[in-house]
């Protein structure tokens, strides 16, 4: 515990010390690991390339450092605790011990179908305790998990695929998710007809639906685990070997894989958690994100259970069977630390206070909002109704390439402002620079946010892609790592994030490129262009207004824009689908053929005036007649 923050002058003078010694700072949090060799050097790093190696030569296996860590001392306290989705269906509690089991049982399953280290796995599995499980044993033996979200469509699940050459899927028969239940094993039987690495698939039975399993490459997971042993030796990986690849949305281009490895990542996400919330031997602690974003990853999974905290995984939705759900399950389970979407917070807001009055809410001590800037409102409704004007809200801001948590409050200890993420954690440094790339010092400042120090969570690369990652992040502003966020310095040094600057929108807290959306409209054979723009959306912060030209011949445009939204749920999944479709005749695009996206943004905010310099457009009349069309 010598690692953690207690007071706010402590977080000053450890901030301090990471930056002016970062190598000793980390070297010291990294010493309280189990490694089955130290390392040489604790950083080698260079933004050019970019080419960032941390625990240099160091020898180690994450889930040693989960499993046998907890085993002696604590192995009956409950690691995860998992809430299906009907809440009269029996939940399960697995202990560190029972965990490790598991775990070093599926590890020898995946074994014995051939399965090893540096191989690619996908696990599109509902939120369920395997799918925990399925990480871990991956982590085990060496091989590479790549989550897929199951909501995903097969589509999306194929080029995922395709994309790490996985040779393996682990999956379920289906997934309960509210009132419905999607058939999941279905899916991927699609999306296998468009790969070719797959050999083999392990299903899960949870939902008893009837799938076909095909002979030779399927197997369900009670078969492949079958006589295993319990026990299993871990794989000595290299701190540089990746862990993970996860997919994520940028502004060009198809989703690209952001690759972890596995001793910075360790460090980060374990010491992240404990210190941001203050994380207590025997608190319980619920992160309601899905194990498919990076969320689930760092803070249901790896962080948590490095920490021997008890995490819940919860399978269901906010809102079924009723609004009070997670504050029911707060109180079942006397959870202490929650963490949240500003979306789900939003949606419940919609509710009124009433779904929340028939519970105590006492065992909370922190709550916590990850995934999008959380509004004033909702934050203020979020700390007095859940709160009880009594816990201190987290408002964390991280991404997928991070790894673990960046700008954050610590709980109860940095002051809180509503809406601001406050102050960066120890080992962040943060520069927020002006268009030219100029760094902006001192207080009352905005610009583009960026990074100008290696820290031990961050991405190596994006996979197969590494110039994709160097013109990603690395080429806006040289030497500095560009986040793709706009953010505020206020008088108090204290830090607000303004949302993205580039073509990427936050739906929902669910990251999507337009391009990515467009291209899915594309693919419907009667549109001949498309732009998307993002809107600002009472509940899900962000909504999808699309601009479609198309060739309305044989369709009235009711059918046409629903087939379009089959096409996108066919493509990328129902989480990409526009709530506004506008048919148009014409997009406002320059002389060079460029669509003029501020226009469009602004058609779809409804602000009308101050349109800006349109004299450059190829046709300035087509912006009278979207603006005409526009859709409420
Ligand atoms: O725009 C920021 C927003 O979410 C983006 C990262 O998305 P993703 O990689 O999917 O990871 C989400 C969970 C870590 C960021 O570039 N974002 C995330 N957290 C916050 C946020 N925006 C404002 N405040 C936050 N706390």
């Amino acid at each position: 515990m010598s690692d953690r923050i207690h007071t706010l002058s402590g977080y000053f003078h450890e901030y301090q010390k990471s930056v002016t010694e970062p190598e000793q700072f980390w070297a010291r949090i990294a010493d309280s690991f189990h490694w089955k060799k130290r390392w040489d050097k604790v950083l080698e790093w260079d933004f050019e390339g970019p080419d960032v190696k941390w625990f240099v030569n160091g020898k180690v296996n994450i889930t040693e450092n989960i499993l046998e860590r907890h085993l002696f001392i604590m192995g009956d306290r409950p690691a995860i605790i998992w809430e299906p989705n009907d809440p009269n269906e029996e939940g399960r509690t697995l202990t560190y011990r029972q965990l490790y089991h598991e775990v070093c049982k599926f590890s020898n399953a995946l074994k014995a179908k051939g399965i090893g280290k540096g191989d690619k796995v996908i696990i599109y599995m509902p939120m369920v305790p395997e799918a925990a499980i399925a990480m871990l044993a991956c982590a085990r033996i060496g091989a590479v998990h790549s989550v897929v979200f199951a909501g995903f469509s097969s589509s999306a699940l194929a080029d995922r695929i395709n994309d790490c050459e996985a040779k393996a899927v682990l999956t379920s028969d289906g997934n309960f998710r509210g009132t419905k239940k999607i058939a999941v094993k279905d899916l991927v039987d699609e999306a296998l007809e468009k790969t070719k690495t797959i050999e083999t698939v392990i299903v899960y039975q949870r939902t008893k639906q009837e799938v076909k399993m095909v002979e030779g490459r399927d197997i369900w997971w009670h078969d492949a685990i079958d006589g295993q042993p319990d026990t299993n030796e871990a794989e000595v990986m290299d701190s540089e070997d990746m862990l993970f690849i996860l997919y994520t949305s940028g502004s060009t281009g198809k989703p690209k894989g952001v690759v972890h490895t596995t001793g910075g990542y360790m460090v980060y996400s374990k010491y992240t958690f404990e210190n941001v919330f203050q994380y207590s031997p025997g608190d319980v602690y619920w992160c309601t994100a899905d194990i498919g974003w990076i969320t689930g990853h760092s803070y249901i999974v790896y962080g948590p259970l490095l920490a021997g905290a008890t995490s819940i995984m919860f399978e269901g939705v906010p809102t079924y069977p009723d609004a009070g759900r997670f504050w029911a399950i707060v109180d079942k389970y006397q959870v202490n630390q929650f963490y949240t979407a500003p979306t789900a917070i939003r949606a419940l807001e919609a509710h009124g206070t009433k779904p929340i009055e028939p519970y105590k809410l006492d065992s909370l001590k922190v709550l916590g909002s990850v995934g999008e800037p959380i509004n004033e409102e909702a934050w203020h409704w979020y700390h007095t109704h859940v709160g009880k004007n009594r816990c201190p809200i987290v408002d964390t801001w991280w991404q997928t390439e991070t790894g673990g948590i960046m700008v954050s409050p610590i709980a109860g200890i940095t002051p809180n402002k509503p809406a601001y993420a406050t102050m960066p954690l120890p080992g962040v440094q943060l520069a927020i620079v002006d268009p030219e790339g100029k760094e902006l010092k001192g207080k009352a400042v905005e610009g583009n946010l960026c990074i100008k120090f290696p820290w031990p969570g961050m991405l190596r690369t994006t996979y197969g892609d590494h110039d994709r990652c160097k013109q990603t992040y690395f080429s806006a502003y040289p030497g500095m790592y560009f986040t793709g966020d706009g953010v505020k310095r206020d008088h108090d040094g204290y830090y607000r994030i303004l949302g993205r600057v580039d073509d990427v929108i936050n739906v929902s807290g669910h990251r999507m490129g337009t391009a990515e959306i467009e291209n899915a409209i594309n693919e419907h054979p009667k549109v001949i262009e498309s732009a998307v723009v993002g809107y600002p959306h009472e509940v899900k912060g962000q909504g999808i207004y699309a601009y479609v030209i198309c060739d309305l011949k044989n369709r009235t445009e009711e059918n046409l824009i629903g087939e379009i939204k089959d096409t996108i749920t066919k493509s990328i999944g129902p989480i990409a689908k526009p709530d506004k479709i506008q048919i148009v005749p014409g997009l406002p695009k320059t002389r060079s053929g460029k669509i003029m996206r501020r226009i469009l943004r602004k058609v779809a905010e409804g602000s009308f005036d101050n349109m800006g310099d349109t004299s450059t457009l190829l046709d300035p009349a087509v912006v009278e007649e979207i603006i005409e069309g526009r859709v409420e």
